[in-house]
C-alpha cells in the first residue's frame, strides 16, 4: 500500500483535522509528520468540539493507530494536557497512538527564546504562535537538540541542563524577564507522562505496515504558504509543511506517496503577520470573519480574511502533487450576494499568475473574477446532488483553473456536513 498524505494548501486552518476525522476509517495509521502544538486542529461530531496539538487527529477512532512521526516537535506540557483531557473522555490514548523516539522535544527555554525573539523583531515579529517551535527546529537542525528516546537514556539531566544553560546565554542578549523553574516544575510532569507513552522507531514501524498492505493517512500541519522553503518567508513556520515534509517526517520514501489530498478553504485566511495579497479590510472581511468564526484554535487570535486566491492556490497544487482537492467552508459564503476570486496579480501593471520572489515587499494588487452567490443555506444538505447551481459553478470554475478533481465539499464543522462529490480515490 502507498502512504496518502492530506495537507493544507493556504496559510493553515484550512480544516485538516475535520477531514483526517472523517476519512479515518479508511486507514489503518494515521501519522503526523511535522510541526508541533502551533497546530489546533479541529474536530466535531456527536455536539462536542475537540481541538488537537499534537495528537494525530484519528484517535477519536477505534481499530486505527496513531503515530507522532519523527519529524513532529513534542511540547511534553501540551501533550500532557492533551492526554489528560482525552482521557477525561474515556479515550485509551496510549493504545491507540505511538510516539516516534526521534521526534524533538520543546524545551521551556525554547519557548523562552521564541517570546524574546518575537519580542526584539519589534513590528517586523513573524506573529509566532510561541510553542517554541523555531527554536527547536533551529536546535534540531544545529545539532543540539533532544530527542523523545534520549528520555531514555542515563544522562538526559546532564544533557538537559547543558542546552538549557546554552539557551540561557542566548536570554542573556534580550531584555526579557522570566521564571524557569515554574516551567521546568511543569516540564518534567510532562515528561513523566512521555515516557509512560510508546515510544517506537516509527519508520520501521511505517514501513512494515506498508509491506504487509497496511493502509497510511500522513496528517500535514500548517499550510504551503507556511512552509519554510516555499511560504511567504521569513513569515513562515520552520519546518516542510509540503507533501515532501511526508518523506523527511515520517521515514517514507517517494515512491511510497500514493494520493495527495489538497485542503483549502472556499476564501482565504491568514493568522499571524506577513504578505496576504487577497486580504480584505473593509466590512466584507469583517462578515468571512464572523460568518467563518474566525479565531485562532491555538491563540484564539482573530484570522485575516479575505477572497480565495488562485496564484497562491495553483502554486501549492505544483509543490505538493495535489492529486485531489477538498473544499472547506463553502457553506460560510452562503450570505454573499457576488463571491469574489483572485485570478491574477497586478505587478506594476504587468498581470502575472504567479507569486513574485519578493511577496513581502512587492505590492501585488489582486486581479478579480466575480461570480453569482448561491444565497441558501448548506449546513442541512445531506448530498452533493442537492447543491444549488451557483455552487456548482463555483467548484466547477475552479476545478477547470487549478486541473485537479474537487472530490470532497464541506459544508459545516460536524463531521456529518461533508459532501462527497466524486468517489474519494481510497
Ligand atoms: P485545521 O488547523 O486545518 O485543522 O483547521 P482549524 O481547526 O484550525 O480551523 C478550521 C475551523 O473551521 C474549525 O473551527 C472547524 O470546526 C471549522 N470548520 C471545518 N470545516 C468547516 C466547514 O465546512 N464549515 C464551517 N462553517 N466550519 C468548518
Ligand atoms: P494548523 O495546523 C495557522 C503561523 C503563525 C505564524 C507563523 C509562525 O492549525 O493549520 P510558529 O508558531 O510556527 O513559529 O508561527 O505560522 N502558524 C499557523 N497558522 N495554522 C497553523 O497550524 C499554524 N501554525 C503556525 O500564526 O504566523
Ligand atoms: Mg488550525
Amino acid at each position: 500500500m502507498k502512504v496518502d498524505v492530506l495537507l493544507g494548501l493556504q496559510w493553515g486552518d484550512e480544516g485538516k483535522g475535520k477531514i483526517v476525522d472523517v476519512l479515518t476509517p479508511k486507514y489503518d495509521i494515521i501519522g503526523r509528520f511535522q510541526g508541533g502544538p502551533n497546530a489546533g486542529h479541529t474536530l466535531e461530531f456527536d455536539g462536542i468540539k475537540h481541538v488537537l496539538h499534537t495528537i494525530p487527529s484519528g484517535i477519536f477512532h477505534d481499530g486505527v493507530s496513531n503515530v507522532v512521526g519523527n519529524g513532529v516537535v513534542i511540547d511534553p506540557v501540551i501533550l500532557k494536557k492533551e492526554i489528560d483531557a482525552l482521557v477525561a473522555m474515556g479515550v485509551d490514548v496510549n493504545k491507540k497512538m505511538s510516539i516516534s523516539k526521534k521526534a524533538h522535544l520543546i524545551l521551556p527555554t525554547h519557548r523562552l527564546i521564541d517570546a524574546a525573539s518575537e519580542q526584539s523583531k519589534g513590528n517586523e515579529k513573524i506573529g509566532s504562535t510561541l510553542k517554541g517551535i523555531g527554536p527547536t527546529y533551529m536546535d534540531k537542525t544545529g545539532r543540539n537538540g533532544l530527542r523523545v528516546g534520549d528520555l531514555f537514556l542515563p544522562n538526559f539531566q546532564d544533557r538537559y541542563n547543558k542546552l538549557v544553560e546554552k539557551h540561557k546565554q542566548i536570554l542573556k542578549f534580550h531584555d526579557f524577564d522570566y521564571n524557569l523553574s515554574e516551567l521546568e516544575e511543569d516540564f518534567f510532569k510532562g515528561v513523566d507522562l512521555l515516557k509512560s507513552l510508546t515510544v517506537i522507531d516509527s519508520e520501521h514501524y511505517i514501513n512494515n505496515a506498508i509491506k504487509n498492505g497496511k493502509s497510511v493517512l500522513a496528517e500535514g500541519a500548517q499550510g504551503t504558504l507556511l512552509d519554510v522553503d516555499f511560504g511567504s518567508y521569513p513569515f513562515v513556520t520552520s519546518s516542510n509543511t509540503t507533501a515532501a515534509g511526508t518523506c523527511t517526517g515520517l521515514g517514507v520514501a517517494p515512491n511510497k506517496v500514493g494520493e495527495v489530498f489538497g485542503i483549502f478553504k472556499a476564501y482565504c485566511t491568514r493568522v499571524g503577520s506577513g504578505p496576504f495579497p487577497t486580504e480584505l479590510h473593509d466590512e466584507v472581511g469583517e462578515e468571512l470573519r464572523k460568518a467563518g468564526h474566525e479565531f485562532g484554535a491555538t491563540t484564539g487570535r482573530p484570522r485575516r480574511c479575505g477572497w480565495i486566491d488562485l496564484p497562491a492556490l495553483k502554486y501549492a497544487i505544483m509543490i505538493n502533487g495535489v492529486t485531489q482537492l477538498i473544499m472547506m467552508k463553502a457553506d460560510v459564503l452562503d450570505a454573499f450576494e457576488n463571491i469574489k476570486i483572485c485570478t491574477h496579480y497586478d505587478v506594476d501593471g504587468k498581470r502575472i499568475d504567479y507569486m513574485p520572489y519578493d511577496i513581502v515587499s512587492t505590492e501585488v494588487k489582486p486581479v478579480y473574477k466575480e461570480m453569482k452567490g448561491w444565497k441558501t443555506d448548506l449546513t442541512k444538505l445531506s448530498s452533493i446532488n442537492e447543491i444549488p447551481q451557483a455552487l456548482n459553478a463555483y467548484i466547477e470554475y475552479l476545478e477547470q483553473e487549478l486541473s485537479v478533481p474537487i472530490t470532497i465539499v464541506s459544508v459545516g464543522p460536524d463531521r456529518t456536513q461533508t459532501l462527497i462529490r466524486e468517489r474519494v480515490l481510497v
